[in-house]
């Protein structure tokens, strides 16, 4: 459907039939249940426990901000789209939990709220999408409060690189080995970083990065759809997603979830 027809029957009829919703999509909960099992444990192992305070940058239709509000974490979720938050807000009250939802530029939002601070402050697979993407980082690490996490996803360069060799595109390859943002193939712009230039982002924003975990190994790289999985063998996967070391895989990936921890404020 063309774009504009799109936009008049949101306006319109609050209705997209085209509207890819990421919490009603079976693959994307599966990859979900990876992201917050893994915030979840640093959570924990940092001592923020429920009701703590949770954001999520970026939060489509509420694929993580339900399951964090059902976990019992105090969730706040940002996004531009009037749209994806109407649908956030329907899944949330379906499953019955409560959220908190903002509408506009998380920078926008963020900056008009220097003092509003989070335990948590979660941001996946939006700032791959920003040329902004420095200025979103600062301001999400800004919103932390001492000795909470930040928990941000990233697009890994090898993920570019090997999506460019899988359709014999090597001059992109090549670029992608030579830059770290801008067009890619059909896109007019995306940006990517290897595991260390990650760290040294991290280090550069004046946080201790204590993890860098992949998000989906097994499905991309065995180029698996995951709808033709059983419930059981999705259950499966993301337990063998978990289990393997971080290692594995050298950096192939769709996504890296980078946890990082502000230093707690100096006692006087
Ligand atoms: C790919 S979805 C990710 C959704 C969600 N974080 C998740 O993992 O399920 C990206 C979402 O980020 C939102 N977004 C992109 N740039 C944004 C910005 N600058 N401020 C707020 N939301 C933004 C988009 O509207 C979209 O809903």
């Amino acid at each position: 459907m063309h774009k504009t027809v799109r936009k008049v029957l949101r306006a319109v009829a609050d209705y997209d039939p085209d509207y890819f919703d990421m919490y009603a999509d079976q693959a994307e909960a599966m990859f979900a249940r990876l992201y917050v099992e893994r915030i979840l444990r640093h959570a924990s192992a940092a001592g923020i426990r429920p009701p703590a305070s949770l954001l999520e940058a970026g939060c489509q239709a509420g694929r993580l901000v339900v399951p964090f509000a059902k976990a019992g974490f105090r969730v706040t979720g940002i996004d531009t789209s009037g749209f994806a938050l109407r649908r956030a807000r329907e899944h949330a009250k379906a499953a019955g939990v409560e959220a908190a939802f903002v509408q506009g530029d998380l920078l926008t939002v963020l900056r008009r709220r220097p003092a509003s601070q989070f335990d948590l402050v979660v941001c996946a697979e939006v700032v791959y999408l920003s040329p902004q993407h420095r200025q979103m980082l600062e301001a999400l690490a800004a919103a932390v409060r001492p000795g909470g996490l930040l928990c941000v996803s990233h697009r890994p360069k090898m993920y570019y690189l090997l999506e460019a060799l899988r359709q014999y595109d090597g001059a992109s390859a090549a670029e992608v080995l030579r830059r770290g943002e801008g067009p890619f193939r059909d896109s007019a712009y995306y940006n990517w970083q290897t595991q260390d230039e990650l760290r040294a982002l991290y280090r550069s924003l004046g946080l201790r990065c204590i993890a860098l975990h992949p998000i989906d190994r097994l499905a991309w790289l065995g180029q698996v759809d995951v709808k033709r999985l059983s419930q059981a063998q999705r259950a499966q996967w993301v337990q063998w997603e978990l289990e393997l070391p971080d290692e594995a895989a050298g950096g192939f990936a769709r996504y890296l979830l980078v946890v990082a921890q502000r230093p707690a404020a100096a006692h006087t």
